[in-house]
């Protein structure tokens, strides 16, 4: 629409003014929509100078690497593309305590991304690099507003995307979706002409898999979270409903067993939380009433399908008193 255009171009101005003629920017992708939409907007600004970082951390859900990749490369001239699934998953080992799954993971993005703004800055003439090196984020208008209006120019807003940057780190801040609402940030995507899978794509956690197998994260652990959340994914997508669940998180209780029996054999696997929500912000959550025969179908190819799962069950807390994941 005509107001989403405006916004783009008042942006796009605002940016070539601030980064000026040399300037080169950096952004951390994490497969979202708000990242894609603000350096889809950067871009448009500064063309090449901006280099695109998306970690694959080793924790991401089946395919999702694969499709970024294919949606990013498609909008994104600079993309850099961070295996780092051995490290994050080194530094995991043993551990079981959300928080410090969260603190490790966190700590690897910034050794992840600091190695990253050495590719790009590192190598370039001071000539090149301009005085200053700029990081673009996708604060929302809400991120603002809940950090107090204080993410300014010159500071570093922690963003629970990558876990917060560390101070030393010397970037100007470039956040061109700080008057923006998610909605808005959506119909901005769709006018600039980025792909509906990066448009639409539903919240997802910046930790991934890791918050979402109770217990130590391994990559086996990860292979089978990966297989149960595949199907019940595609059979949320298949029933139409992407666009009624706010999230749709599959939990894996790693660390728990049940008794089963399949064919003439008992089996002892580990049970699933599937864990369907609607939300408007995420704030406050209820759990989606999906339909028995979808719900049937999701359990029985899972069941099915994933030799290490006997059980799926349904979590019906709303938030609060629960929160949208488990960890
Ligand atoms: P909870 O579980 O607190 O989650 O109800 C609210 C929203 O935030 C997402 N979430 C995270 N996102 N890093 C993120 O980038 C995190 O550590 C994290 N923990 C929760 C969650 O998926 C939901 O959308």
């Amino acid at each position: 629409t005509w107001t989403m255009l405006n916004i783009v171009e008042e942006q796009v101005d605002r940016i070539r003014e601030q980064v000026g003629e040399k300037g080169r920017a950096i952004c951390a992708l994490s497969g979202g929509v708000d990242s894609a939409v603000a350096a889809a907007i950067v871009q448009r600004a500064i063309g090449d100078r901006l280099t695109c970082v998306y970690v694959d951390h080793g924790m991401m859900r089946k395919g999702e690497t694969e499709q970024v990749r294919r949606d990013f490369e498609e909008v994104f001239d600079a993309l850099d593309v961070v295996d780092a699934e051995a490290q994050f998953l080194g530094a995991l080992e043993g551990v079981r305590d959300p928080e410090e799954k969260r603190k490790i993971i966190g700590r690897e993005f910034i050794r992840t991304f600091e190695a990253a703004e050495v590719r790009v800055f590192g190598s370039l003439a001071p000539e090149e690099r301009g005085d200053t090196a700029y990081l673009v984020q996708g604060t929302l208008y809400p991120d603002v507003v809940e950090s107090g209006g204080g993410a300014g120019t010159s500071t570093i807003k922690s963003h629970h995307n990558v876990g917060g940057l560390p101070e030393d780190l010397q970037f100007e801040l470039v956040e061109p979706l700080r008057t923006l609402f998610k909605d808005e940030v959506r119909a901005v995507g769709e006018q600039l002409g980025l792909p509906s899978t990066m448009v639409w794509r539903q919240p997802f956690p910046g930790p991934g898999l890791g918050i979402r197998i109770i217990g130590e994260v391994t990559r086996q652990r990860l292979d089978i979270l990966r297989e149960a959340d595949a199907i019940a994914r595609e059979e949320l997508t298949r029933a139409g409903l992407d666009r009624d669940i706010w999230q749709f998180p599959v939990v894996l209780l790693a660390d728990v067993r049940s008794v089963g029996v399949q064919g003439d054999g008992r089996t002892y696997g580990h049970p699933v939380v599937l864990r369907p929500v609607t939300s408007e912000d995420a704030m406050t959550a209820d759990w989606a009433r999906l339909p028995y025969d979808l719900l049937e179908r999701i359990s029985t190819r899972i069941t099915n399908e994933v030799a290490e799962v006997n059980r799926v069950t349904v979590d019906i807390t709303s938030k609060p008193p629960g929160t949208i994941e488990w960890e």
